[in-house]
């Protein structure tokens, strides 16, 4: 599509909840000062003809900068990742209308989205492949996107706001099979907390109050706890550990939120954790 035209977005179920993550990265980014500096979000969403408000109801700070902050971390990992390997590949599950490449990319890396085929249209048609991106049109189910991914190249595996919607048995391949692949490699990944996988499923989830949007079900839940259970996939994953959540604005997101997840009788509190698995 040219540059300034609108762009109908029809999404629904799974794929949609992608708005509700854009429409949030693109709140925050236009605070004075943001936790995540995201121009490319704040652009989309000007250009997107899609009922963000009517949908998702009034953009709440509070939920955007947390919102952001995860963001943030995953950005934490994968710069880490270029500045070891900047060379290396970039696989991004579930990539949405993500817009890490344009916040964190060194000018030399590869990236793949896997993404389903509708979703897969939409982020073609508004952000379409650069030189060394690559967006392909499959689940993240479907293994054989590895086959895509060069096997010369040190390899990062993203999968952000993806694992919570898939069934646990479909988690636990989706990582084995990760970890059987790509030795050396790692894959940053975010899990909403058992209680919260309940709420989902019994379609009493809104993701802003007073909105009328219900968060799709999440089926895969896992505490904090529990992150351990993660290396029982496959003996190839080595390491399993929680990143922290960067620091925010304000009393929660500058003091208590980056503390919570060291402590055990309220680190299931929060809604997300964020985390990275080492495969040997
Ligand atoms: C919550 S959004 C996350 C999008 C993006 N990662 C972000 O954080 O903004 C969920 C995404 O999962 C994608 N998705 C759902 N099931 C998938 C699957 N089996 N394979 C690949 N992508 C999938 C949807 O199309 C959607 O883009």
């Amino acid at each position: 599509m040219a540059d300034g035209e609108s762009w109908k977005v029809q999404l629904d179920g799974v794929p949609e909840t992608l708005l509700w993550n854009l429409y949030h990265r693109a709140h925050e980014a236009s605070q004075p000062r943001p936790v995540l500096a995201d121009p490319k979000a704040v652009e989309l969403v000007e250009r997107i003809d899609y009922p963000f408000q009517e949908t998702f109801g009034p953009t709440n700070d509070w939920l955007a900068q947390g919102q952001a902050l995860r963001v943030r971390s995953f950005d934490l990992a994968v710069r880490s990742f270029l500045t070891e390997h900047p060379d290396g590949t970039v696989v991004a599950l579930a990539e949405g209308l993500e817009t890490q490449y344009w916040r964190v990319d060194n000018g030399r890396a590869r990236w793949l989205c896997v993404e389903l085929p509708e979703t897969a249209e939409v982020r073609r048609s508004l952000l379409p492949e650069e030189d060394r991106q690559r967006i392909l049109a499959r689940s993240a189910l479907d293994l054989s996107w590895r086959d895509e991914v060069d096997p010369s190249r040190p390899v990062l595996i993203t999968a952000q706001g993806l694992l919570m919607y898939l069934r646990p048995p479909e988690v636990r391949e989706l990582i084995a099979g990760c970890a059987e692949r790509f030795g050396g490699g790692a894959l940053v990944f975010d899990a909403v907390p058992r209680w919260f996988s309940a709420r989902t499923l019994r379609g009493e989830m809104r993701t802003t109050a007073g909105s009328g949007y219900t968060t799709p079900p999440m089926p895969w839940g896992l505490d904090a706890g529990e992150l351990q259970r993660v290396r029982t996939a496959h003996p190839a994953v080595a390491e399993v550990r929680a990143l922290r959540l960067p620091r925010g604005r304000g009393l929660y997101y500058g003091a208590v939120a980056p503390v919570l997840g060291r402590v055990p009788a309220v680190r299931n509190l929060r809604p997300t954790m964020t985390a990275i698995a080492r495969f040997s």
